[in-house]
């Protein structure tokens, strides 16, 4: 039976054949984060405490990571915003806000493309509307490999120092550790597979003229994965969206700068609360 969690109880259910992790706290509004690759629901938590005081706080670990079956098979991001879908449907969410960092980003352009009808508003954090290069397909493939030969503590190796900044690594070795904690937790089989749908993901600029719900875009200031032009591209793109830019962020800016990350999308959802004139 589907229920309103207890802070920091972890809910199951079943979705499109697989069990799928996930939290729901807080009453109104309802807003729904969606992690980055190679991450897990727990980088939300200091947005869940902060914003479950005022919205219903939904927090989903994607197919393929945390306590979410890690199947092993093709994945494709359509395929992680039809979970989504899923569970939203069970849920009895008819419409939500949307946050999503990096890969969970790329995700939310999937589910836009399906489910637009279902979109209030959009919080795309620290992520690119374009497809992979050549290059970087070619980089998804070696990273594949060494996730496959080394396992996920290799991937923690290199991506921690395109998640965080330099300044966070040398300093903040707790934060630096609940990170590599998250990498270290996921199966082969589902960085793998993420690794495949991200590479296989199609461009999304095309569809940034077509996004008409409201769109709050973030970026840390030091993000080098995705940088501020990328924030910048969608900014343009996008009617009316909005562009925060976070000063001593990286690529996980909701971890390096939570207060300044909860108060951007806490003034965005309290001003789509407001009931419309
Ligand atoms: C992420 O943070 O989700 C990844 O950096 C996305 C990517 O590898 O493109």
């Amino acid at each position: 039976m589907l229920r309103t969690a207890a802070r920091g109880t972890t809910l199951h259910t079943q979705v499109n054949g697989i069990t799928i992790a996930y939290s729901d706290q807080g009453t109104g509004l309802p807003i729904v984060f969606l992690h980055a690759f190679p991450l897990n629901r727990s980088m939300w938590a200091q947005q869940e405490d902060a914003l479950s005081l005022q919205f219903r706080v939904i927090t989903v670990d994607l197919r393929g990571h945390g306590e979410s079956d890690a199947p092993l098979w093709c994945y494709t991001l359509e395929q992680s915003a039809d979970d989504v879908n899923a569970l939203l449907d069970q849920l009895s969410i008819q419409q939500a806000i949307f946050a999503g960092l990096s890969m969970g980003g790329y995700i939310l352009f999937a589910f836009y493309r399906k489910y637009a009808a279902r979109v209030k508003g959009l919080v795309l954090a620290d992520t690119r509307a374009q497809a992979d290069t050549a290059e970087g397909k070619d980089g998804r493939f070696q990273m594949a490999q060494t996730a496959y030969k080394k396992g996920p503590s290799a991937i923690a190796d290199i991506m921690i120092p395109k998640l965080l900044s330099p300044s966070t690594i040398q300093t903040r070795q707790d934060l630096v550790q609940q990170v590599r904690a998250m990498i270290e937790g996921n199966q082969i089989s589902g960085i793998a597979g993420d690794l495949m749908a991200m590479a296989e993901r199609p461009d999304s600029i095309p569809l940034l003229s077509q996004i008409t719900c409201p769109t709050q875009i973030i970026v840390g200031e030091v993000d080098q994965a995705t940088p501020p032009s990328d924030a910048k591209l969608m900014a343009d793109q996008i009617h009316n969206a909005r562009l925060a830019v976070i000063p001593n962020a990286a690529h996980l800016a909701n971890l390096e700068q939570p207060e300044a990350f909860n108060h951007i999308v806490a003034n965005f959802v309290s001003e789509l609360s407001k009931p419309s004139r």
